[in-house]
């Protein structure tokens, strides 16, 4: 394989044959996706950042409806953790160790999965971060760099990688996540993150419109406080915590599950008008 093949790992391909003989999906019950039944069986998601929070959920949840889930994630154990709960549900798995920042890296990732699968239909791009809080005038160029690299240059690297494949396709849905941070600026902690993810809001934009004639959509979430591991890092005290959760009317966070069906209703056939936009999610908090 060209490219940084080190940074790439396809995890325990034995465990992937074995399921790949398993007949049907037996514990891929309760459905909840309108919509053509069984739209997803069968069907192929890669999802980066799957190791954890928000794109494990994703990666769940696809496979609860039977897709064919490529985990990918700079996380190896976390990647191996999700890969086997996929594989568990009867779904197919491929396990990825990548780091998103390095497009050999991200154009192995894609190669891989076509390998494995002959075809991929949708993309979450969940890896992202803000890797430190600090204040404006704080962020060094190390910061913003690899910010930077992570939110934007991540999910961008990842749309090139599989837009030639879908648009011969001519089908394929991206979801992008971007975060309320780029509606809010991220004052005091994190302009250098809501900056990135502005930045995702805008390229997810320009995607969608630039293929929009090509049976491509693309689509981005801008989730408010989410419980995973990224808001525990963010609620560093409980008084921070609780003014987040102040700011929130209905006086909670989300949950990453609440994230991930999300991105099945917006990769699903039941929403065939809707690109370019962000939705936010956010127990009515935020900017308003
Ligand atoms: N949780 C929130 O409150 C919240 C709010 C708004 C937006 N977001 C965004 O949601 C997305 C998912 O975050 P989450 O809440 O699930 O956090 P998380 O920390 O649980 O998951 C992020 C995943 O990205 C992976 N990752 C980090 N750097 C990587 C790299 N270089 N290459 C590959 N993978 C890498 C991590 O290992 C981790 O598994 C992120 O883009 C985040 O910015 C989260």
């Amino acid at each position: 394989m060209a490219g940084l093949v080190p940074a790439i790992r396809v995890l325990n391909n034995s465990k992937v044959v074995d399921a790949r003989h398993k007949a049907g999906h037996d514990k891929c019950k309760g459905k909840a996706m309108p919509g053509t039944p069984d739209y997803f069986r069968g069907k192929t998601i890669v999802i980066t950042g799957a190791a954890s929070g928000i794109g494990r959920a994703a990666a769940l949840i696809f496979a609860r409806e039977g897709a064919n889930v490529v985990c990918a994630d700079i996380s190896e154990t976390g990647v191996t953790e999700t890969a086997e709960k996929v594989l568990e549900t009867g779904a197919q798995a491929l396990g990825l160790t990548i780091d998103v920042t390095r497009r050999a890296a991200v154009h192995d990732m894609i190669e891989l999965a076509l390998n494995d699968f002959g075809r991929i239909d949708f993309l979450f791009n969940s890896a992202g971060a803000a890797l430190a809080r600090k204040k404006f005038l704080d962020i060094d160029d190390d910061l913003l760099e690899r910010t930077f690299d992570l939110n934007v240059k991540g999910t961008f690297y990842a749309m090139q990688a599989v837009l030639p494949h879908m648009l011969k396709n001519r089908f394929g849905v991206i979801v992008n996540v971007g975060s309320m941070a780029h509606r809010r600026g991220g004052p005091g902690t994190s302009v250098h993150y809501a900056a990135a993810k502005g930045a995702v809001v805008t390229m997810t934009m320009g995607v969608a419109r630039e293929f929009a004639k090509d049976g491509i959509r693309c689509l981005s979430i801008s989730p408010g406080p989410v419980d995973t591991a990224f808001a525990a890092a963010a609620a560093t005290s409980p008084e921070l915590k609780q003014r987040m959760l102040d700011d929130i009317p209905m006086g909670r966070f989300g949950t990453a599950d609440e994230i991930g069906e999300l991105v099945l209703f917006m990769c699903s056939d039941a929403c065939p008008y809707m690109t370019a936009d962000t939705v936010y999610v956010n127990g009515g908090g935020g900017w308003r």
